[in-house]
């Protein structure tokens, strides 16, 4: 058994730092010395340090021997995964070299319509052909949840050729569909179950939460160590169970995905959090169910407010309660306009906006007083700023009912492509990824045809003070489709 108190890696560069030596290697600031004054004002001295390439003391991300091997072992241990690779580039590459791994050209995968845009790129990247699946939709929080068990049966029903099933575990809002029923499903295939946990690094360090992917059986999973534990921005991990992944083939994919030069502070905030959790992740993860269940039962008596709470049905079967969503449209606001309420006027920032909801990340770097401002502010947000202003729900869930991809997302990407008004692109071939940002699930991707409903919501979502993102004409007077597929009939 691994001693889960060590960090070989962080204790790697500790020494690097405090060994005597001239440099005459990478980076070109050398530890510091080069570095504007004002930036080492901002950031401190030992951050750049620290910042130190791969010496032969500090090992190779990518043929790793030395102590990134030792510390992705320790982290498959404390994760419960046979291996685990650290990423440098956040779960965004750790989904594409999943998709990499398992699919070629022409391969089918399953996957939920409400993807990540990582996978989406995994897709065009791969030459995959994806088979969608519709998620559940909750019309009260005009949400997209889980896929069904039911859904991923009859998915691999009609095509029994597919190469892999991914699925989004927990969603952004923290919800959880019936893995352990999917897994079993997938595997009476023979192929692997993906997983993007973006969100649910939490997961295996306290019994409260929902089951981590890999208890139930998952093949692969990919965790932002970033988003909800305390690693650093893009810091993310890779994780692999049983013998249906190719190792190999997900270690050449991450090669081509990530920078040959990798962060070691980066790399060093894995090792950290990794340990913070092994070692004391029960106390952290109490400390904050208990900090989310402060705020969810004060925040659920304010009138107006409304919280999405734990449901019973296929596509919703476990809630992360660290994860607070808020309807806030009985107060006559959108979830823009509460949202920059809070911040602006209230220095409260939530993690994200929709039509409808503010959705907070409370994690273990929250107190018991960012909670309690938390509730002072939607206790204001509730008394001073409610009007009576009927809310238009332009129901995105049904949007994603309506898709039809007509060609590969490769081959619409690569297409030759033209610019044309907004107005005449309905019925034609998307060529970009368009999606509001957070949470990054596209509307329109490319290879689907594009419908005068999706058009409609995101004009709405923009005109109401969203942000769209992916599309070369961010005030989407313009959109880019395939040249040469003339209006095609919607199906
Ligand atoms: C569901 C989901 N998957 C994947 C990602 C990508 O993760 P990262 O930011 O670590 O690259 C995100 C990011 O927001 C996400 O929400």
């Amino acid at each position: 058994m691994l001693n889960q108190d060590q960090t070989p890696l962080l204790d790697a560069i500790k020494a690097c730092m405090a060994k005597p030596h001239t440099p005459f290697y990478t980076p070109g600031h050398k530890q510091g010395q080069g570095i504007l004054p004002k930036l080492a004002d901002l950031l401190g001295e030992a951050v750049f340090r620290a910042d130190l390439t791969e010496l032969a003391e500090l090992d190779s991300l990518f043929s790793p021997q030395g102590v990134i091997q030792q510390a992705q072992a320790l982290a498959a241990a404390a994760f419960g995964a046979t291996q685990t690779w650290f990423l440098v580039n956040g779960s965004t590459c750790g989904i594409e070299a999943a998709i990499l791994a398992t699919c070629g050209t022409g391969d089918k995968i399953i996957l939920p319509r409400n993807v990540h845009s990582a996978a989406i790129a995994g897709l065009i990247l791969s030459g995959a052909m994806p088979i969608f699946i519709h998620p559940e939709y909750d019309s009260v929080f005009d949400i997209a949840h889980s896929i069904t068990p039911n859904a991923v049966e009859i998915a691999l029903q009609q095509h029994p050729d597919a190469k892999a099933v991914l699925t989004v575990y927990p969603t952004y809002y923290g919800v959880c569909g019936n893995l352990a029923a999917i897994a079993k499903i997938t595997h009476q295939y023979n192929i692997p179950l993906l997983v993007d946990e973006a969100h649910g690094a939490h997961f295996t360090f306290h019994s409260e939460l929902p089951t981590p992917a890999l208890a139930v059986g998952a093949d692969l999973t990919v965790q932002s160590i970033h988003k909800v534990l305390g690693a650093m921005t893009q810091a993310s991990m890779l994780h692999v169970q049983g013998k249906r992944i190719d190792s190999d083939r997900i270690s050449k994919a991450l090669q081509l995905l990530q920078s040959t030069s990798p962060s070691y502070i980066l790399l060093a905030s894995l090792d950290a959090a990794r340990q913070q959790m092994a070692v004391d992740g029960k106390k952290l993860m109490s400390r904050t169910l208990e900090l989310a269940d402060v705020a969810r039962t004060k925040i659920s008596q304010i009138p107006g407010l409304a919280i999405l709470q734990q449901q019973l049905s296929p596509g919703f079967v476990e809630l992360d309660k660290t994860r607070l969503t808020v309807n806030v449209t009985g107060l006559g606001l959108t979830g823009f306009e509460a949202e920059e309420i809070l911040d602006e006027k209230l220095s409260v920032t939530a993690e994200f906006a929709s039509l409808q909801n503010l959705t907070f990340i409370i994690s273990l770097g929250n107190t018991a007083s960012d909670i309690e401002q938390l509730v002072q502010s939607c206790n204001i947000l509730a008394e001073k700023y409610c009007r009576n202003k009927v809310i238009v729900n332009p129901q995105l869930g049904q949007n994603f009912r309506e898709y039809s991809m007509q060609i590969s997302p490769r081959e619409a990407f690569f297409a030759v492509g033209e610019t044309l008004p907004i107005e005449q692109t309905s019925d034609r071939i998307c060529a970009e990824i368009i999606c509001p940002y957070p949470p990054g699930i596209p509307v329109l991707m490319p290879g689907e045809i594009i419908t005068t409903a999706a058009l409609a919501y995101l004009q709405q979502i923009q005109a109401m003070g969203g942000m769209i993102s992916g599309c070369a004409d961010s005030s989407l007077r313009t959109l880019k489709v395939v040249k040469n597929w003339g209006a095609v009939p919607s199906t």
